[in-house]
């Protein structure tokens, strides 16, 4: 599904992207279920917003739950799907930020895609309720691993040589789940782990890469100040 990104946002800033780490480790220290430290972690997704969405930044783009965490205990996975309601539902401070959301991860309709019908429509309807919106895009990550990614772009790209468009950089590019996000210009991973995991491979060629102790639920405005400065000397 190829999402309608009927403008670019307004104000030309940089595109950030997280993966949202230690969520459980940040329950754990506190003696509280790993759900509660998912939880603090939706909450302070809102909060990052606000402040990305306040210092200029044009697309913030979240990893918020992968092709390979399908794995994980059934109950946590079950919180973590009914964040994501929640996220996608906070429609009316998205529209008090001017944040439009995006969504990427394996097309619903696709064999092996495993996004549940209430969470689909919860994308949809967030985009739809945001897409008038003119400031940063939201872009999260659900069901989403770079490798099915960039495989469904080859195999769309090999496809179409056969009526001979040419394999280009660019074409192979236009196959991705959301080919008008630009190129990352910085990378975030909280909670001490300098991996990528399978994230945005393609379009972090060129990124510069913050890695912080910080869990996820405590990233705060002068953390992200710091990895902002990376880009900005
Ligand atoms: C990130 O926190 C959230 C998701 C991967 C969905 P984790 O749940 O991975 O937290 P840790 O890494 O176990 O602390
Ligand atoms: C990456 O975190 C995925 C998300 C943040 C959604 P993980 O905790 O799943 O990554 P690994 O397993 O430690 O590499
Ligand atoms: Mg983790």
């Amino acid at each position: 599904m190829v999402l309608p990104m009927n403008s670019t946002p307004s104000n030309h800033g940089p595109h950030v992207a997280c993966i949202m780490d230690g969520n459980g480790r940040w329950a754990k220290r506190r003696g509280l279920p790993r759900t509660a430290g998912h939880t603090a972690g939706e909450e302070n997704l809102a909060e990052v917003v606000r402040i990305a969405s306040a210092r200029g930044v044009a697309y913030l783009t979240v990893f918020g739950f992968s092709t390979e965490n399908w794995v994980r205990p059934k109950a946590e996975v079950r919180h973590i799907l009914s964040l994501h309601k929640r996220l996608f539902g906070r429609i009316e401070e998205l529209n008090a930020n001017n944040v439009r959301i995006n969504w990427i991860g394996r097309p619903f309709d696709e064999p092996g895609a495993r996004t549940p019908a209430f969470v689909q429509r919860a994308i949809r309807q967030a985009i739809s309720d945001t897409a008038a919106n003119t400031g940063m895009v939201l872009t999260v990550a659900f069901d989403y691993g770079s490798r099915a990614e960039l495989l469904r772009a080859a195999q769309l790209s090999i496809s179409e040589s056969i009526s001979g468009i040419p394999i280009t950089t660019l074409n192979v590019q236009s196959h991705l789940y959301s080919p008008e996000l630009p190129d990352v210009d910085l990378l975030i991973r909280t909670s001490g782990e300098s991996r990528i995991s399978n994230f945005l491979l393609w379009q972090i060629s060129k990124a510069k890469v913050y890695f912080t102790e910080r869990s996820w639920p405590d990233l705060d405005a002068n953390e992200i100040d710091a990895a902002l400065a990376l880009i900005r000397q």
